[in-house]
């Protein structure tokens, strides 16, 4: 449980602090956008880092990317278990834990993944394409030109909010309390004027969300539905019986998962265009980029700023010794800066050579079910736009989330110039 704010304010300091002292979860970091250089010494000088004191308890660190692919290819050692603690910095407080399979270690995980995977293969990829562009095109041509409008509600949250509809078979009219949970299911308790304020808040709003799917679950066991994932799930052997608490948290992992990270791409890859206008130039002359270039703005963003995994017994990483029990957070956003595997890593490079090896959709076995239908969407955006052949350009400074888990903008202003 987060236990307030001053402790880790004071450990942000500057970067002449002694080392024991650093904390890179303090979420005004990301809100701020002034994570780079804690992280480019943690990399060089203490690769798997310990902090003793923070508002999350003591945890360890991982922030180069061969320590943090390490980490993810050991799950046995390093678990997701909810009763450990679960995926985030942030312990799941004791009495609501929501277990989703995202929360589970194999055997019990694989299962319940390959219940939902059908919704990221190929045949799905294709039947979504046709109506993906179709609702891109729509919401592009609706775009005002030549005046100021807000690029992450008016596209970003409107095609990602679409899609999660579909995915779920919910009500289009009813999208918008889709991405009022997904805010919810994330918001950080600490923030300036949070959503809600106390984990118990959070769960009552996400109890809501139960029972609104609670009809739809009904109405499609036994078969009755389509292609969508409450279908899917009502009717897997695995997850058909899921406990109330089950259904909470799968709902949760579905809905932020197929929603925030895309969302934020598509924000954050509107910025990596404007902030530089030699890249865009090359993939206006060129649009067989578009794909390097959609992989290279998920490196970029990094919308998952972090995943937490829990010792399971001592273990080794890094040449440190990690007891059973610690915590330990890889720290993707770092993982993909890191300069020996991506050079000038803070750069953004639509012809990046190695831009699919990011980090950005985890690894091993629970790698992101959703990242080609991410990529999908994201593809088409920009596909949409560059062939209308039109010009945005950023005219303010973007709002960031205050979080230390999802990297997002909350608002962006943009012009359109055709
Ligand atoms: C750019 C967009 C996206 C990013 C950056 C992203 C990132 C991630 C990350 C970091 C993980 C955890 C990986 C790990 O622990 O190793 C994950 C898991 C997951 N993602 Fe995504 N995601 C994206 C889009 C999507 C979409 C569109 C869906 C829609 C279905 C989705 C569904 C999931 C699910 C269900 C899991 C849990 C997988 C498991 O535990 O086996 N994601 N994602």
């Amino acid at each position: 449980m987060e236990k307030g704010r001053r402790n880790d304010r004071k450990v942000v300091a500057g970067m002449t602090d002694p080392l024991t002292t650093l904390s890179p979860a303090d979420p005004a970091l990301y809100h701020e956008d002034r994570w780079r250089p804690m992280f480019e010494r943690l990399r060089a000088q203490a690769p798997v880092h310990y902090c003793a004191d923070s508002l999350y308890g003591p945890y360890w660190s991982v922030s180069t990317y061969d320590l943090i692919m390490q980490a993810e290819l050991r799950p046995r050692e390093f678990s997701n278990r909810a009763d450990l603690g679960g995926i985030q910095i942030n312990d799941i407080a004791k009495g609501l834990d929501r277990p989703a399979f995202v929360s589970m270690d194999p055997p019990e995980h694989t299962p319940r993944r390959r219940a939902v995977a059908p919704i990221g293969n190929r045949s799905s990829l294709r039947q979504y394409e046709d109506l993906i562009r179709e609702r891109t095109g729509a919401v592009i041509d609706a775009l005002p030109k030549d005046e100021p409008f807000d690029w992450v509600q008016r596209v970003s949250i409107d095609l990602t909010a679409m899609m999660l509809a579909t995915m779920l078979d919910w009500p289009q009219e009813r999208r918008m309390e889709l991405m009022y949970w997904s805010d919810v299911a994330t918001a950080n308790l600490n923030a300036p004027n949070p959503l809600v304020k106390t984990e118990g808040e959070r769960y009552a709003v996400l109890e809501q969300m139960a029972d609104a799917f609670a009809p739809l679950w009904q109405a499609r066991s036994g078969g009755q539905g389509g292609f969508d994932l409450i279908t899917m799930l009502a009717n897997n052997p695995s997850t058909q019986e899921m406990s109330r608490a089950e259904f909470i948290g799968t709902l949760f992992l579905l809905i932020v998962g197929g929603n925030d990270t895309t969302r934020n791409s598509m924000s954050g890859g509107m910025l990596a265009l404007h902030q530089n206008p030699t890249e865009l130039e090359k993939v206006r002359q060129d649009r067989s980029l578009i794909p390097s270039m959609v992989s290279e703005v998920i490196r970029w963003q990094t919308p998952v700023i972090h995943m937490r995994r829990t010792a399971t017994a001592d273990a080794e990483l890094g040449g440190q010794t990690i007891r059973m029990g610690e915590k330990l957070v890889l720290w993707y956003i770092s993982g993909n800066r890191d300069e020996s595997v991506f050079e000038h890593a803070d750069a953004f490079i639509v012809d990046r050579p190695n831009a699919r090896r990011h980090l950005a959709f985890g690894a091993g076995v629970h790698r992101c079910v959703g990242d080609q239908l991410a990529e999908l969407q994201l593809r088409v955006l920009f596909e949409e736009i560059l062939a209308r052949g039109l010009r945005f350009d950023v005219i303010g400074e973007p709002a960031r989330v205050y979080s230390n888990f999802i990297r997002g903008l909350s608002a962006m202003p943009v012009r359109m110039t055709v």
